[in-house]
């Protein structure tokens, strides 16, 4: 039978993540197989709305990209286009809908299909966009774990890497020191970094944006473990963490809450390190691991199933099965509806973020995590 698709696009967007440029081999090659060309948008959303997009070639800009960090096509982080900033001649600012600029591109250079590799905000803008009449097809993308419907995302598993292997060496240090170490990690609204990062490096206390904690119960967890003649400890903290009496501690918010990933978090770590040293005498040092957990190659675990993701979206393409996020489920390949994967967030055109319409996936409180988390004795601060 003769493909109905002949030419497609791949766009990048959001917060890279390692895994990126393997999905895109992936989907270059068996474009190849199937004899489809493919295509790549430049920036996201953003070469969406300049129509800047690149031929992907197999012998030439698509090679050597199992291992390659980062994207080979460049991300945007909060471009919105259904509500674009726009700056005009006389310096005001004016927030416009520009999809339709984008949706006449796509038509205007014959794409059959667009690939959205990005997270929550990216699968948003992918599901408005799929009822404008584009043809999409989501990847999940983010080292926070945190895409609806899906077990897990690319990226993760070497963020995950990176922060263990950042957490053994905390350990010599802070037990040459006796010292209370604090590792703040990413993940956004939801605890998967923090909590599997504590888990793979034996850290004392998680703290995830799930279980607001108790400054008294990780001060009780310290000296616990000081009355066993263990003078360390290492507390691992979740970006979006916060305490029971208090609220997230933001860095900054971009475009005044226009775009689609608004809201830079940060700063918990340094504000619970001084929290310990002024409540105990202890001495506590904080350290931020920040992009160093999405830099870089991608483990093994995440080359496959970023292979995995980017394979079943372009045989879902072969197939004729668009509007849809590619998932992994219970162990297999599967897909769910962009429609699911918004959720209450119906709005189009609305950011996702830490609203109560967003979709994210959190950690559940029954999950097998939590349980030997607690098993271990590890403090979840609560
Ligand atoms: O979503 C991925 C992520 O790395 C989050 O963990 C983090 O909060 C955010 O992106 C940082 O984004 P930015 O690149 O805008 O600083």
């Amino acid at each position: 039978m003769e493909n109905k698709i002949k030419k497609v696009a791949i766009l990048t967007n959001g917060g890279d993540a390692p895994g990126l440029n393997a999905v895109i081999r992936a989907i270059v090659k068996t474009a190849r197989t199937n004899g489809v060309e493919c295509y790549g948008f430049i920036e996201g959303y953003k070469g969406l709305l300049n129509n800047n997009y690149v031929k992907l070639d197999l012998q030439t800009n698509a090679s050597g990209l199992l291992i390659k960090g980062g994207t080979i096509i460049g991300t945007s982080n909060n471009t919105n286009v259904f509500n674009y900033k726009v700056v005009n001649e006389d310096g005001t600012v004016e927030y416009k809908d520009l999809s339709d600029v984008c949706v006449q591109n796509i038509k205007d250079d014959g794409f059959d299909c667009l690939f959205t590799l990005g997270g929550d905000g990216t699968q948003k803008s992918s599901r408005d966009f799929s009822l404008k009449g584009v043809k999409c097809i989501g990847v999940p993308k983010t080292i926070d774990n945190d895409v609806a419907h899906t077990d897990q995302t690319f990226g993760f598993d070497t963020a995950v890497s990176v922060a263990a292997e950042a957490l053994d060496r905390i350990h010599t240090t802070a037990e040459s020191h006796h010292r209370v170490m604090v590792v703040e990690v990413m993940g956004r609204y939801a605890g998967w970094l923090a909590l599997e990062s504590a888990i793979a490096g034996g850290a004392d206390v998680a703290l995830i944006p799930e279980i607001p904690y108790d400054i008294n119960s990780v001060i009780n967890k310290i000296n616990e473990r000081r009355s066993r003649g263990k003078e360390f400890s290492i507390i691992v903290v979740s970006e979006g963490a916060k305490p029971k009496d208090g609220d997230i501690t933001i860095k900054a918010t971009l475009d005044q809450g226009a775009g689609l990933d608004n809201i830079r978090l940060g700063g918990i770590g340094d504000k619970l390190s001084n929290d310990i040293e002024r409540l105990t005498g202890y001495t506590s040092r904080n350290t931020t691991l920040g992009y160093v957990q999405r830099g870089g190659t991608p483990s093994a675990y995440d080359r496959i199933l970023s292979t995995k993701y980017g394979c079943k979206a372009m045989e879902l393409a072969l197939e004729g099965i668009f509007n849809v996020l590619v998932t992994y489920k219970d162990g297999k390949m599967s897909y769910v509806s962009l429609e699911d994967v918004v959720g209450a967030n119906k709005v189009v055109g609305a950011a996702s973020g830490n609203t109560k319409e967003s979709n994210i996936r959190k950690v559940p409180m029954d999950c097998d995590l939590i349980k030997i988390a607690r098993d271990l004795g590890m403090s979840l601060g609560d």
